[in-house]
């Protein structure tokens, strides 16, 4: 009696476990699999929920690489805060060599260009190119490491305090690139968001880290502070034409570094999914 009893039950669980697995299948097709399932289903919530701590979660992983990506193709523009689940992501592929690997290919790339048929520089001393300051010249790197690689709304007044300390680093790859082109007697022109203060500052953290001989350092002065970055970078370039340079090339890492008219023959673009200028 007992005996059959346990059978019963056996049977029952039997045929309940055979059912789910029908179920699953008819709905899933052949890729159907219950841990990829439940892992899944852990994803989402962790996605939602806004858990980062997921740190073996291959969905996330992809979620935020996705997010980082669509940043660097300028789908996603605007964004106050690196999302809350990605920080970690950002901060693991900013500080890897990864990073460094991508940014030493687009100056290699630019290197190529400068080499090609296609510059033909004529040596007149109108021959210009044009490089960001931030996280392309020097890298914020060490603050945003700070303020959760951009993970908590930015604070201008504190981000400027620390550029006033001038212990940014140089991007090493831009470093030498920049040394190249400067051997090719081309003028280089520096145009940065940062604020006319911040000038000393800056010229002697550019210097201290070993950039010097640039033609002009422009900075944003208090009528700029109301525009668009994108129009006073555009206004800048506008000045150098209208003087009689030809702007072969734009090293940036934010698009508005690019956008607008009168454009460079061509931009190359570091990786930055930091913070986004506008
Ligand atoms: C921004 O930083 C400054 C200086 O560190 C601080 O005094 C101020 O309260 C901060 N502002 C906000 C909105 O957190």
């Amino acid at each position: 009696m007992h005996m059959h009893m346990q059978m019963g039950r056996d049977l029952w669980l039997f045929l309940a476990i055979a059912s789910l697995l029908i179920t699953g299948l008819a709905a899933g097709g052949e890729n159907w699999n219950i841990l990829k399932y439940q892992k899944k289903k852990h994803m989402q919530s962790a996605v939602l929920l806004g858990d980062h701590n997921g740190n073996n979660n291959d969905n996330l992983k992809k979620y935020c690489e996705s997010w980082r990506m669509n940043v660097e193709l300028n789908n996603i523009r605007d964004f106050d805060v690196v999302p809350q689940e990605c920080i970690d992501h950002i901060g693991r592929y900013m500080t890897s060599s990864q990073y460094k690997s991508d940014s030493q290919r687009a100056m290699e790339e630019s290197s190529l260009y400068l080499s090609s048929h296609f510059c033909n520089f004529k040596g007149d001393g109108k021959d210009a190119w044009i490089f960001d300051v931030d996280d392309t010249l020097l890298s914020t790197l060490p603050y945003f490491k700070k303020h959760q690689f951009g993970g908590e709304k930015l604070n201008v007044t504190c981000l400027e305090g620390w550029m006033r300390e001038t212990k940014a680093p140089a991007l090493e790859h831009t470093l030498q690139l920049y040394h190249e082109i400067r051997g090719k007697g081309i003028k280089i022109f520096l145009i940065s968001s940062r604020r006319e203060p911040l000038r000393d500052a800056t010229v002697d953290n550019l210097i201290k880290v070993g950039y010097h001989g640039w033609t002009s350092l422009v900075l944003r002065g208090l009528e700029d502070e109301y525009k668009e970055v994108q129009s006073y970078k555009a206004e800048a370039r506008k000045r150098l034409v209208e003087e009689g340079y030809r702007i072969w090339g734009i090293i940036g890492d934010q698009w508005s570094s690019f956008d607008g008219l009168p454009a460079a023959k061509r931009t190359f673009k570091l990786p930055n999914s930091l913070y986004y200028v506008s």
